[in-house]
């Protein structure tokens, strides 16, 4: 997907800079070819010598460098990639582009530009959290601006939060989604995935042990193939993709509000393991040890997102996809689950503890559609992603 296709790279201001240069190799591991732009800030962190040894080129680095400007003009510069990536890109660049000013070559480059353009945001917490930051963002979300990241986590500042550079391999999924132009291109399909947590007190919740490693694999998948995934995420193990529209959530309640802010999609698929009851009146405070004895906790049933999906009587998407985790009897029990909930396929597979499936890297699943059971040869989760995410794009062809 990414080979002979043309990257602008433009590499700004930051500790994360050296990121780029990782970056810059993964990309041209893939086939792509890279076109780097180091600003000012970014060459305070990362050397051109750096960037163009890695990336096989020359390096551009200034507006007014009369020889660059006779080879090859500015605005044919920004028009002849594919793809425009920033990374990282600042709080200052992205407050530029929002106002559209142009005093920079990489400023100047986003302004002039009628391609493609992926931010891959890295900043203090604060500065992303700022209010003008964050309606950049959503001027520049407004204008058709991808973004990946920023990730959550500890900075080198010190802090901990929002703001750290998206990880390498997530900008290479991001920027092989935003070039992608599979059978799906022009498809939005939205996937659930991973465990929910239902609060018992504000400390303690009950947790089943999915990873979302199946789901954050199919929404890779999908996403290669072109679709537009919007992806509503249990707290899992597994990061999300690059290239897909995360919502986090923590509660099924939480979960079936998303999906249903989400749609319309052409496509559903289910593969959160979402609990099914959760604790009636759950504390706001922490429940302590002592005179009252051991608490008993009652529970109510949780929605069925797939269900209440499933029975859509308007704006249903085409295809409805449910998953169903047995530990006995996987085909009848599968079979059965199809008909009560509504939705046109199931995967199933055995989550028996023997199986090793529920947080391991393989999966064995039989899909059963309307036209029967079809049994898949145990493989890696990727692969049944792949398979799966193929099915969809001849579904939904
Ligand atoms: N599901 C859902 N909402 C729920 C429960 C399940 O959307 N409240 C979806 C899951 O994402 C999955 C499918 O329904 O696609 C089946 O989930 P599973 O846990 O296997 O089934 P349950 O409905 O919990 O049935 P049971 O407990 O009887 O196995």
């Amino acid at each position: 997907m990414l080979a002979s296709r043309r990257i602008l790279l433009i590499v700004g201001g930051g500790i994360a800079a050296y990121k780029a240069l990782d970056l810059i190799r993964r990309l041209r591991e893939r086939g792509a070819e890279v076109v780097p732009v180091l600003t000012r800030g970014g060459a305070e962190f990362v050397t051109p010598l750096s960037v163009s040894a890695l990336a096989g080129r020359k390096v551009f680095s200034d507006l007014f460098d009369l020889t660059d400007e006779a080879e090859m003009g500015h605005i044919e510069l920004s028009r002849s990639a594919d793809l425009i990536v920033v990374a990282p890109a600042t709080a200052d660049l992205m407050a530029k582009m929002a106002h559209g000013h142009a005093d920079d070559l990489a400023s100047t480059l986003l302004l002039a530009t009628d391609t493609p353009v992926l931010l891959a945001p890295a900043m203090n917490v604060r500065m992303w959290q700022h209010p003008a930051t964050q309606r950049n963002i959503a001027t520049l979300k407004a204008d058709g601006i991808g973004f990946v990241g920023p990730d959550v986590g500890d900075m080198a500042c010190g802090e901990h939060g929002p703001g750290r550079l998206a990880e390498v391999p997530q900008i290479v999924d991001a920027i092989g989604a935003a070039l992608a132009d599979g059978p799906l291109a022009g498809r939005r399909v939205l996937l659930t995935s991973g465990p929910t947590h239902e609060p018992i007190d504000p400390v303690r919740y009950i947790a089943n042990r999915s990873s979302g490693a199946q789901g954050a694999a199919i929404a890779r998948e999908l996403a290669a193939l072109g679709a537009e995934v919007v992806f509503v995420t249990g707290p899992a193990t597994v990061p999300p993709p690059g290239g897909v529209e995360v919502i986090r959530v923590e509660t099924a309640q939480e979960m079936l509000a998303a999906v249903e802010g989400a749609l319309p999609a052409d496509a559903a698929i289910f593969a959160a393991a979402v609990a099914d009851w959760r604790v009636v009146g759950a504390s706001t405070r922490k429940i302590k040890k002592g005179a009252g004895g051991t608490p008993a906790l009652e529970f109510a049933e949780n929605p069925d997102i797939l269900a209440t999906v499933s029975a859509m009587e308007a704006g249903r998407p085409r295809l409805v996809v449910g998953f169903a985790a047995e530990t006995c009897d996987v085909i009848g029990h599968a079979t059965a689950k199809r008909a009560r909930k509504g939705c046109d396929w199931i995967v199933a597979n055995d989550v028996s503890h023997a199986t090793g499936i529920m947080g391991g890297t393989e999966n064995a699943v039989t899909l059963i559609t309307g036209d029967g059971e079809e049994e898949w040869p145990r493989m890696g989760k990727r692969e049944v992603a792949r398979k799966l995410a193929e099915r969809v794009a001849r579904a939904l062809a």
